[in-house]
């Protein structure tokens, strides 16, 4: 199972970010000069997907606009020779690739976000890419790594990394008693458990591979935590009939729907970049002596 397709659910509000998500979508947030949306993109293409199906929202424009052609834009650089600079911006799509908008009428949940896709995925197995998880890694990216996983097992597969105790409650956390290295059948999945509830402290972060059987337990779910109708809850009825796996995937994850996850992200980009790296090392250094910030 190869997959071609892959889902961004780009429709949610993007609360925790107000004011600047008043009018720039989450997903156009700048990690050093890319937007959040840009990174997941690559990562996406790097797994052999061509078909890019992205579910919006009426006013999101900022998103579509970013894929399109800017014309203008490109005249006046190639007018006045900035061929790095136009090359940066024709390239934000390689041309075998196509992009698909689909409008989510309202912000109902990933569940209902990753259901509006349907009719463009059709029957075959897909990926969803959450934006805002931004995964880091010096080798092949994290879905790519999924990729392989899902051609050699035939399952669908759930990214997962480790996380506290303490921090299950925000998290959909897996129950997959044969985990061992990188991968292990899922037998139970939760949305958000106490610490107490919770089946292990894998969490799922926000990639999955996932079987086309999805979108009919979709369209059954109902509103789960937090009011939404969940992803979490259609893979929970997906188990008894599909084999799916927990994936810990090479490379680190920032959570950019937080604040300190965008710093972190933001600072993470800066000490790997070729040409920042070195002042941005210098600027971070005297800002926190500057500050009087000091280790505890
Ligand atoms: P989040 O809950 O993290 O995103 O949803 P949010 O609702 O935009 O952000 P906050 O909590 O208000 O700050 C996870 C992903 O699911 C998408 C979001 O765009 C994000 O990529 N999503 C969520 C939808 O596309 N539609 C929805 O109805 C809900």
């Amino acid at each position: 199972m190869r997959i071609r397709t892959a889902v961004f659910p780009v429709a949610g509000l993007g609360t925790r970010f107000l004011p600047a998500t008043k009018t720039v979508p989450k997903e156009m947030l700048p990690i050093v000069d890319r937007p959040l949306i840009q990174y997941a993109v690559d990562e996406a293409i790097e797994a052999g997907c061509d078909t890019l199906v992205f579910v919006t929202n009426r006013y999101k424009h900022a998103v579509a606009d970013y894929f399109d052609k800017a014309y203008e834009l490109e005249q006046k650089l190639e007018k006045s020779g900035k061929h790095e600079q136009l090359e940066l911006i024709r390239n934000v799509l390689p041309a075998h690739v196509r992009a698909v908008f689909v409008t989510q009428a309202e912000a109902l949940g990933l569940g209902h976000a990753v259901l509006c896709a349907k009719p463009v995925v059709g029957d075959a197995p897909f990926a969803v890419l959450l934006p805002d998880d931004l995964i880091w890694s010096r080798g092949q990216g994290a879905l790519a790594q999924m990729a392989n996983h899902a051609e050699a097992t035939g399952s669908s597969v759930i990214a997962v990394q480790d996380v506290a105790r303490a921090q299950t409650g925000s998290y959909g956390i897996v129950d997959a008693p044969t985990f061992s290295g990188r991968a292990g059948r899922i037998e139970a999945i939760v949305e958000k458990p106490k610490p107490a509830d919770a089946p292990s402290t894998l969490a799922v972060v926000g990639r999955y591979i996932l079987d086309p059987r999805i979108f009919g337990l979709l369209e059954t779910t109902q509103t789960g935590a937090g009011g939404e109708i969940q992803l979490t809850d259609a893979i929970a009825r997906l188990l008894p009939e599909a084999a799916v796996d927990a994936f810990r995937f090479h490379g680190t994850r920032f959570d950019c729907g937080t604040h300190l996850g965008l710093i972190e992200a933001t600072v993470r980009y800066a000490l790997d970049h070729e040409i920042l790296s070195a002042p941005a090392a210098q600027m971070m250094q005297s800002a926190l002596d500057e500050m009087g910030v000091t280790e505890t």
